[in-house]
């Protein structure tokens, strides 16, 4: 522990963070009478670090082409130590944080905590949470099994049916006109390197912006 206090001195020293930290982040006051409704916020933001810890481990072993995709996922469940364990966390916390992030979502719009001065973070948030659906989306295909399969034609031919760009955007997310290797290609660098980029730099600015304008006051 000593240890750990002197080299953060020690960088102190070097950088002064100290100061900035402790004013700005972590003695930040926050208004009375909050109540649990305010933590969905934190708990979505919990479920995301969570997916991204144990997605970052399935990524080594999983293999995002049509011949190998099933397998991988296979072993990685039944042969890895605790790769059950880790994917399950990975699909639960999914799926709870397409929850938690609704009730945060609910919980914005009953305080009224989007009114001026926070439009701009609800707009991030509205981004936010289409990124999370995105992932919901893309990953969704990549065990590559039969559920997978279909489900991801019928989502892609949904979005087929949008007049005008459908056609465009069905072919640029099936990478081609069925789906096949450029499918699960495109699917999986949407969700391991472009969504995961794209929400860390959302997430960034609606933490900046909460620190900037404070937490509203409850009703
Ligand atoms: C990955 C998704 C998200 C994360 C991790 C996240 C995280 C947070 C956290 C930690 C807070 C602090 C207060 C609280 O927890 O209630 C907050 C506040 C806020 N969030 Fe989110 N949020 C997300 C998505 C959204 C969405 C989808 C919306 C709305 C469309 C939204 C709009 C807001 C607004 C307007 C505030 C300020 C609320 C206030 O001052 O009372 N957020 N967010």
């Amino acid at each position: 522990m000593n240890v750990l206090k002197h080299i953060y001195f020690w960088v102190d020293e070097r950088l002064e963070m100290h100061d900035y930290i402790k004013k700005d982040i972590l003695d930040k006051p926050i208004p009375k009478g909050l109540n649990l409704s305010y933590c969905f916020g934190g708990i979505t933001f919990f479920l995301f670090v969570m997916l991204a810890a144990t997605g970052y481990f399935m990524t080594l072993y999983y293999v995002p082409s049509p011949e190998q995709a099933y397998d991988a996922v296979d072993y990685l469940t039944f042969e890895i130590p605790m790769g059950q364990v880790i994917r399950g966390v990975h699909h639960w916390s999914g799926n709870l944080m397409m929850v938690t992030i609704f009730l945060h979502m609910l919980r914005v719009f009953i305080y009224g905590a989007y009114k001026k001065p926070r439009e701009i973070n609800w707009i991030s948030g509205v981004f936010l949470f289409c990124l999370v659906m995105g992932f919901g989306f893309t990953g969704y295909l990549l065990p590559w099994d039969q559920k997978a399969y279909w489900a991801t034609k019928v989502g892609t031919s949904i979005m087929g049916t949008v007049p005008v760009v459908g056609d465009y955007t069905l072919r640029l997310m099936r990478g081609g006109s069925d789906l096949g290797a450029l499918t699960l290609t495109r699917f999986y660098t949407l969700h391991v390197l472009f969504l995961p980029l794209v929400t860390v730099i959302f997430l960034l600015a609606h933490f900046v912006m909460i620190r900037k304008q404070g937490i509203s006051s409850p009703l």
